[in-house]
């Protein structure tokens, strides 16, 4: 139940993060909030500062709660909605870091990899590193971060294949671990949190290996939740068609998840000028991309910040961070009318594919070009670790105060003058009375963006239950609603939910 908590200590007010962080789930390809069951677009930067080195048994993006007011702010101003993390350390403590980020209304996506030793998968000698000290961390991982309703999903791997060797070698083991993640959590995670995978942009392998992560053996844990495409082809003056973005929507618009940029944002023509966010939210990629994460937040040896964090901790935005908050901040809202009839679309050729075989995804081929499957499926190791579970603090929210939602840095312009701040991270969900600010109004407010509100109407359990030819129900057997655990329309939808916030609330 709810409580509603108002404290008044020390003239700080805490701040309770309420009921109200809505989980997305998965509908058919689209992420769907699951309270207001309006589909969500991802707007969002990766973000790991310092690089891989920023990950220790001391520290990592999410330990430090100074240095998260400070970032989240600027996430807040940016104008986006998700963050993903390529390495965490899961003995480390994240809850304060977390609730500020579910306090911002912001999600995160997050990397179940360190590069910490035995904490990845050897792309070259995958049998080596698949074993129970790897699974363990990684279901460290899961176990914390699915206790936090704004953790939209976490990525099994990161171009893990990216060349001919690791194509011959870790196309099975990446599955494997995907089908161990996906059965962890179906024992041990208090809600189905989508597995997905983070695919370098490589033609080789990029659509062959992402109709692998998607086939089925006989077990659907084995596909993939959700597919990440790397995507650094939008290079200077383009457009949907010269980028060969429409090739990419071409190639994923039979593609029965979500799929999204993981990383995008080219840099070999300077200064970046984002235009593809325009696309990327335009009707051209609506019905296939659930939007994307521009690559990086901080500025690196390899060019791609947005922002330098300098060496006090004070913060100089770049030129970058300026230009895509302005691209953030001037795009239309998203065409949701378009989005409700290509849900439908979507839906019926689910339906269709249901009466086929009883699946969603579809069953494995023999063979897929340029990747090397005929090993065939590694057998699960995790059996013990899925059935104990793992031994880790489980992520909660907590109270903030307003001091620990004020950033104590300094933030600059690129010309060196000192950039006014809100001051603070804005409370966008309330978390004192665990009801919700108007999230959306919110941000309009602040930015004064062309955000409408939707016609509810859209989303209504009406609108998104697709009629079912006759005979229909039927079909919906046990079998089909543990195939689509995670993969769900309509009434399948209703009733799995229900069934998991059963299991939660009870
Ligand atoms: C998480 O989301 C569920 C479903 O909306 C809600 O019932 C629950 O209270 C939320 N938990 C927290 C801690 O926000
Ligand atoms: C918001 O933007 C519109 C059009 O760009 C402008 O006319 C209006 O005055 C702005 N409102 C505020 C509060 O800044």
């Amino acid at each position: 139940m709810v409580s509603f908590i108002y404290v008044v200590l020390l003239g700080f007010i805490l701040r309770q993060v309420s009921a109200y962080v809505h989980p997305l789930v998965i509908h058919g390809h689209y992420f769907i909030d699951s309270v207001t069951k309006k589909p969500f677009y991802i707007k969002g930067v990766d973000y790991q500062p310092g690089g891989s080195s920023g990950v220790t048994m001391f520290k990592d993006p999410l330990s430090n709660p100074d240095e998260c007011a400070r970032d989240i702010q600027l996430f807040q101003e940016l104008g986006i909605n998700t963050i993903r993390i390529y390495s965490i350390n899961p003995d480390l403590n994240h809850d304060v870091c977390m609730s500020m980020l579910a306090t911002a209304g912001i999600y995160l996506v997050l990397d179940v990899n360190s590069p910490l030793p035995n904490h990845h998968i050897n792309r070259y000698e995958p049998w080596n590193s698949y074993n129970i000290d790897y699974l363990e961390n990684v279901f460290k991982v899961v176990e914390q971060f699915s206790y936090y309703n704004n953790t939209l999903g976490f990525f099994a791997g990161n171009e893990i294949v990216n060349d001919q060797v690791s194509a011959k070698h870790s196309p099975v083991y990446v599955k494997a671990v995907i089908r161990d993640i996906k059965m962890y959590i179906e024992y041990n995670s208090p809600r189905p949190v989508p597995v997905g995978y983070s695919a370098a942009d490589d033609l080789s392998y990029r659509m062959p290996f992402s109709e692998y992560l998607e086939c089925v053996y006989n077990n659907p844990a084995e596909s993939v939740d959700f597919y990440g495409v790397n995507s650094y082809q939008w290079c200077g003056e383009q457009t949907f068609y010269t980028s060969g973005y429409n090739l990419l929507v071409d190639d994923y618009s039979t593609y029965t998840s979500p799929v999204f940029f993981s990383e995008y944002g080219c840099n070999e023509v300077l200064p970046r000028m984002f235009e593809e966010v325009k696309s990327l939210y335009s009707k051209d990629m609506i019905d296939v991309f659930s939007g994307g994460l521009v690559y990086e937040f901080t500025q690196e040896p390899n060019n791609y910040g947005l922002v330098e964090i300098m060496p006090s901790g004070d913060v100089r935005l770049l030129n970058d961070y300026i230009t895509l908050k302005s691209q953030l901040h001037t795009l239309s809202e998203i065409d949701y009318s378009h989005v409700a009839n290509s849900m439908r679309r979507n839906a019926k050729e689910i339906q269709a594919r249901l009466k086929i075989q009883k699946t969603i995804q579809p069953i494995c081929e023999p063979s897929y070009p340029n990747i090397d499957v005929s090993k065939g499926l590694p057998k699960t190791i995790a059996e013990d670790l899925i059935e104990m579970g793992v031994d880790v603090a489980r992520g909660k929210y907590v109270s903030l105060s307003d001091q620990q939602l004020t950033s104590k840095f300094k933030v600059y312009e690129p010309n060196g003058a000192v950039h006014p701040t809100a001051g603070m991270i804005i409370t966008e969900v309330d978390l004192m009375s665990g009801s919700e600010l108007g999230r959306r109004r919110h941000i309009k407010d602040l930015h004064n963006c062309t955000y409408s509100d939707t016609d509810s109407d859209y989303w209504s359990d009406e609108a998104l239950n697709y009629e079912m030819e006759s005979g229909g129900e039927e079909e919906i057997t046990s079998t089909t609603i543990r195939s689509s655990i995670f993969q769900t329309v309509s009434t399948y939808f209703q009733k799995l939910i229900k069934s998991f916030s059963h299991k939660l609330y009870e």
